[in-house]
């Protein structure tokens, strides 16, 4: 067990279940019906990022409020067709390993997600309980990259940002992870997520030996992508 507590922060989207794709479809379907031409490059940049900021940068224009929450809305219905499938247990490979393993060390966990849907799709995967503390996008008022969900979550969890590692898909998250002042693993894209401490291509390559070396401070430009 760790001699000081010491918190795990875990985005939702893309690093527990295979969701991000979801919004990614969901968005694409928008998109092409208003004729915007959309792609999974650009939807990189709008990995960890709210509805609303989601939606404007897809646009690259304001609609006016009322197209924008008639656009959010159609979006979100699309996406939340797709949360209907998730099952109990659905989660990405490793997931559930890691959770474990992480709990039986003593670490404090939660989840920290721009999401307003967090804990429905949470619900669906049966995983709720498993979080000491969850924040997601319905009691924050600013998302990713801005440090208010991660902070939450520490203060939420009794631990110090500094003790506190955040495990991303975003670079919107990584940066949110870094100005929190916490510890960062990225799971994906070398690239975006350069800012990581550590990078792996999949949550399944991370294990308590990874954590703990991160916390510690000792794995700076560490990448176990591969
Ligand atoms: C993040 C996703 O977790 O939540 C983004 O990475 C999404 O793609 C954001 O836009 C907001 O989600 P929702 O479910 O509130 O529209
Ligand atoms: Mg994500």
């Amino acid at each position: 067990m760790p001699e000081i507590k010491q918190g795990v922060i875990f985005d939702l989207d893309g690093v527990i279940v295979d969701s991000a794709v979801f919004h990614y479809r969901a968005w694409k379907k928008l998109a092409d019906e208003l004729g915007i031409s959309f792609n999974e490059q650009a939807n990189e940049k709008l990995r960890g990022i709210p509805r609303r900021e989601s939606l404007l940068a897809l646009m690259g224009f304001n609609p006016g409020e009322d197209k924008i929450l008639e656009y959010m809305d159609r979006k979100n219905t699309y996406y939340l067709e797709m949360v209907e499938t998730i099952k109990t247990g659905d989660m990405l490979p490793g997931v559930d390993n890691l959770l474990v393993e992480l709990k039986s060390g003593g670490f404090k966990l939660a989840l920290a997600s721009s999401s307003k849907n967090a804990r429905l799709v949470l619900g669906k995967l049966g995983i709720t309980t498993v979080f000491d503390a969850i924040v997601d996008g319905n009691e924050t008022t600013k998302g990713k990259p801005d440090p208010e969900l991660f902070l939450k979550a520490a203060h939420e969890l009794g631990v110090l940002p500094s003790s506190c590692l955040v495990v991303e898909d975003a670079e919107s998250g990584i940066a949110a992870g870094i100005a929190a002042g916490m510890h960062t693993i990225g799971v994906g894209n070398p690239q975006a997520l350069a800012r990581a401490e550590c990078i792996v291509s999949r949550t399944a390559q991370i294990d308590s030996a990874m954590v703990i070396k991160v916390l510690s401070g000792d794995s700076h430009s560490g990448s176990d992508a591969g």
